[in-house]
């Protein structure tokens, strides 16, 4: 990584496409083997709070209260940046997105390198994101050097990245940290996940961590037709099969019904289904509460075509 080289990274929440923070020919090789546009900013990762303030200008309170509690953590916040992260980084916004991951062996990583490291999940631009190596082996082996196998993602979404209009706090995607976390330590929150034209996130891009099949989310109307049709459907349920279809076609999340345990399966759960032999996915609605709310809005982007 020393030099320029981008590689793929482990974390608590996803697979990372790792380079040199400081250093734009890193940046411009994340962008191209992500086929990404350059519009899309990059999160910066480093280990602790100390480093976290070299980088930026100010700290809002509520983003030092957020930094105490869940750093190292599925947060990312977005902080006026210094003039030594390259523009590139933040696709020329002022703001820099900044996490420390929650991964014993990329914390060392990030302790022994001098600088801090971009990375945007390592998957292609549109795609489902990697929680095990062997996911980012399959897609991008061809294009980078090194993948540091640190095992299957704990948290399995992206990280919750949250933002500041003067003092208060907006949340721009929900991800691995839940909101009632969030609130029980700054309050009530704004959330503004949706923006549609301009996303201020392009994360909250409609179309976005899709399978290449269709992936129908929670239609009551097209599950009927579904069922009727001759169709192969694979279905993604919470801790239930659905009533119907074959039960070796249906993915159970989590069977305890543990929406974090439901989390970190659901993107291997995808491309198992977006591997195998059925024509279309199918999946339910999860309960709007702690990480349900990331699944769902993970499972709805994903459903969205142009
Ligand atoms: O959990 C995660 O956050 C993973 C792991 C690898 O750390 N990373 C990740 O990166 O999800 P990526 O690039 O797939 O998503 C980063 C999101 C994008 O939607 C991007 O638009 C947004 O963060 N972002 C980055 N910098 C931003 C900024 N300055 N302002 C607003 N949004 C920003
Ligand atoms: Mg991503």
């Amino acid at each position: 990584m020393m030099n320029g080289l981008v590689v793929g990274i482990p974390t608590e929440t996803v697979y990372g496409l790792a380079g040199n923070a400081l250093n734009e020919d890193a940046a411009i090789q994340i962008f191209s083997v992500k086929n990404r546009p350059h519009f899309d900013p990059l999160i910066v990762h480093t280990h602790s709070i100390t480093e976290i303030e070299k980088y930026v200008t100010a700290v809002p309170d509520k983003a030092r209260l957020l930094m105490q509690h869940f750093m190292p953590g599925a947060l990312t916040l977005l902080l006026k940046k210094k003039g030594m992260i390259p523009d590139i980084i933040t696709s020329g916004l002022d703001t820099v997105a900044i996490r420390i991951p929650n991964h014993p062996l990329t914390l060392q990583l990030l302790r022994a390198l001098p600088f801090p490291v971009a990375a945007p999940s390592a998957n292609p631009f549109g795609y489902i994101s990697p929680t095990t190596a062997a996911h980012v082996f399959e897609q991008l082996h061809d294009k980078i050097p090194y993948i540091l196998d640190g095992g299957a993602t704990t948290v399995g979404v992206e990280s919750t990245i949250v933002g500041f209009e003067g003092e208060e706090a907006v949340v721009y995607r929900l991800g691995g940290l839940a909101i009632e976390e969030i609130e029980a330590v700054i309050g009530k929150t704004t959330i503004n996940v949706n923006a549609a034209s301009n996303p201020k996130t392009p994360g909250m891009l409609k179309s976005h961590y899709a399978p290449v099949k269709r992936l129908i989310f929670d239609n009551k109307t097209e599950l009927d037709r579904l069922k009727a049709s001759k169709e192969k459907v694979g279905i993604i349920c919470f801790n239930k099969y659905i009533d119907g279809p074959d039960k070796n076609a249906q993915v159970l999340l989590s069977s305890r019904g543990d929406l974090e345990e439901a989390a970190k399966h659901l993107f291997a759960a995808m491309r198992t289904l977006d591997a195998g032999d059925a024509d279309v996915i199918y999946a339910i609605r999860f309960p709007e509460e702690g990480l349900g709310r990331a699944i769902n809005d993970r499972l709805m982007r994903a459903s969205f075509r142009e």
